[in-house]
C-alpha cells in the first residue's frame, strides 16, 4: 500500500461584520488603545451578531472551504469541529453543523480551547493516513464573546469570534501534513477556565452573581506558559519532520498576543518577516486564529505552492499543538526520481540529494520512506523479470 498524505484542498474562513476596536472598549471599562496596543498589539476584534451562533459561523466557513476544494457537503466522509464555545453543551455542535451543511458523514467535536485546530487537523489527518477516510473537513470556530464579562477588563479586550476550515484529502505525493506536536499540562488549567459550567459546580444563582458563567483568566501565568511552550513545541515539530527552522517558510503562530509572538520568534531565530500575524484585525479568535491566519496568509499572497508552514498555538488546557503543513504540491517530479534513480541506484540520488536545495532534501527524506514501500511492492517482480540488474546480481556476474 501507498502511503497516503493528507493535502489541503480547500480553506475558507468567516468573520462576523461588527467590528469592535479598542476606542470603543475604552468606552466600556478602564482601559485606553494605548494600553491594549502595547500589551497585546491588538486594535480591533469581530463580534458574532445576535442571530449568529457558532454552527452558522463554522457552515459558513465550511462552504467556502468546500469550493476551493470542488466538494459538496455529501463528498465529505467526516468533519470534525474544533470549539470551545458550542451553540449548547447537548447537542454537540459538530452534528449541527454537519446538519446545516447537508452533509451525511460522522461528525465530533474537539475541545482543546486555542490549540483545537490544530488537535484537529492532526486527528482529520490520521484518518486520511489510515485510509479510513478520504475528505475530511476540519473548522476552528469560535464565538467567545458570549462566554466573555464585558466588565472585565483583563479578558474582554484579547478576544474576538471568527471560524477558519480546510478540507483535507488524500495524496500520494508527500504534502500536506508533514509532522505534528502535541502537549497537554492539566497542572495549571484552572488559570484560563470557565469556572462555573460543567459538572464540577452546581449552576445556582451564586455561580451566575460570581460572574463565574464567564472566562476567567491568571495572565501572567497564561504568559509565561506560553513563552515556555511555544519555542519548545517548534523545536519538537521541526525534529518530528527531520527539519530545521530554516526550511519554514512561514510560521503562523496562535494569534493571542504579538509580544508571546516576539518573544516565541526571538528565541527561534526565525526572521520576523516569515511570521504572519493578523491579531490586530481579530484578537484572540482561540480555535479560530490559526486557520482564519492560514486562509488569511494564502490570500495575501504569503503562502505559495510547495511552502513549508509551521503553525503552533497554546491555550486552554493548558494545551499545546504544532504541525508543519506544505502547501499544494511540491516542486519537481517525485515519481521520477523514485523509478529512475531510488530502485536502481540508492547512491546516487543520495549524492542528488546532498546538492539539492533544503526543500528537495526534506521531500526526498519522506520520498526514502514511501520508496521503501514502494521497494517492498517491487522486490518480487524486479527479482523475477530483471534480476541482472539489480545490485547483488552484478557482482556475482563479476
Ligand atoms: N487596560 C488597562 N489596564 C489593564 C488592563 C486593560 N485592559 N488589563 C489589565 N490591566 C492592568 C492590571 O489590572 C494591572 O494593574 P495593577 O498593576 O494595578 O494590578 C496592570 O494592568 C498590569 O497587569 P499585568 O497582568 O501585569 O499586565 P501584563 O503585562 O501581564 O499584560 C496580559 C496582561 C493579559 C495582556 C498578558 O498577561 C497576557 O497576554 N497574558 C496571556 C493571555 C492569553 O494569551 N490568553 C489567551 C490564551 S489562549
Amino acid at each position: 500500500m501507498n502511503m497516503r498524505y493528507s493535502k489541503i484542498s480547500g480553506w475558507g474562513k468567516y468573520v462576523p461584520e461588527k467590528v469592535l476596536t479598542n476606542f470603543d472598549l475604552e468606552k466600556m471599562v478602564d482601559t485606553s488603545d494605548e494600553w491594549i496596543t502595547q500589551r497585546t498589539g491588538i486594535k480591533a476584534r469581530r463580534i458574532a451578531a445576535d442571530d449568529e451562533t457558532t454552527s452558522t459561523m463554522a457552515v459558513a466557513a465550511a462552504h467556502k472551504a468546500l469550493d476551493v476544494a470542488k466538494l459538496t457537503p455529501t463528498d465529505l466522509d467526516l468533519i470534525i469541529v474544533s470549539t470551545s464555545s458550542p451553540d449548547h453543551l447537548v447537542p454537540i455542535v459538530s452534528s449541527t453543523v454537519q446538519h446545516q451543511l447537508g452533509a451525511t458523514c460522522p461528525a465530533f467535536t474537539v475541545v482543546t480551547g486555542c490549540t483545537g485546530f490544530v488537535y484537529g487537523l492532526a486527528t482529520g489527518h490520521q484518518f486520511i493516513a489510515t485510509g479510513a477516510y478520504d475528505n475530511v473537513l476540519v473548522i476552528g470556530v469560535e464565538l467567545i464573546s458570549r462566554f466573555v464579562d464585558w466588565t472585565d477588563r483583563n479578558t474582554c479586550v484579547l478576544f474576538g469570534d471568527g471560524a477558519g476550515a480546510v478540507v483535507l484529502t488524500p495524496s500520494n505525493t508527500p504534502t500536506g501534513v508533514k509532522a505534528i506536536d502535541l502537549g497537554s499540562d492539566g497542572a495549571k488549567g484552572m488559570s484560563l477556565a470557565v469556572p462555573g459550567l460543567g459538572t464540577a459546580m452546581k449552576l445556582d444563582h451564586d455561580v451566575i452573581d460570581r460572574g463565574d458563567h464567564y472566562l476567567k483568566m491568571d495572565g501572567r501565568t497564561v504568559f509565561k506558559f506560553a513563552t515556555r511552550v511555544m519555542p519548545q513545541s517548534t523545536l519538537k515539530v521541526l525534529e518530528n519532520a527531520g527539519m530545521t527552522i530554516d526550511d519554514i517558510d512561514l510560521l503562523i503562530p496562535h494569534q493571542a498576543n504579538a509580544r508571546i509572538v516576539d518573544l516565541a520568534v526571538r528565541r527561534l531565530g526565525i526572521s520576523p518577516d516569515k511570521v504572519f500575524l493578523n491579531l490586530q484585525k481579530y484578537g484572540n479568535t482561540s480555535a479560530a486564529s490559526i486557520p482564519l491566519a492560514l486562509v488569511e496568509a494564502y490570500e495575501e499572497g504569503r503562502i505559495k505552492e510547495g511552502d513549508h508552514v509551521c503553525m503552533v498555538s497554546f491555550g486552554a488546557g493548558l494545551t499545546w499543538a504544532s504541525a508543519i503543513v506544505q502547501w499544494g504540491q511540491p516542486l519537481g517530479d517525485s515519481a521520477e526520481i523514485m523509478d529512475e534513480d531510488l530502485i536502481w541506484d540508492i547512491d546516487a540520488l543520495r549524492r542528488k540529494l546532498a546538492r539539492a536545495s533544503t526543500g528537495v532534501r526534506v521531500k526526498a527524506r519522506t520520498l526514502m520512506e514511501e520508496t521503501s514501500y514502494k521497494a517492498s511492492s517491487l522486490m518480487l517482480p524486479l527479482y523475477t523479470s530483471v534480476g541482472r540488474r539489480l545490485p547483488w546480481s552484478k557482482k556475482k556476474e563479476k
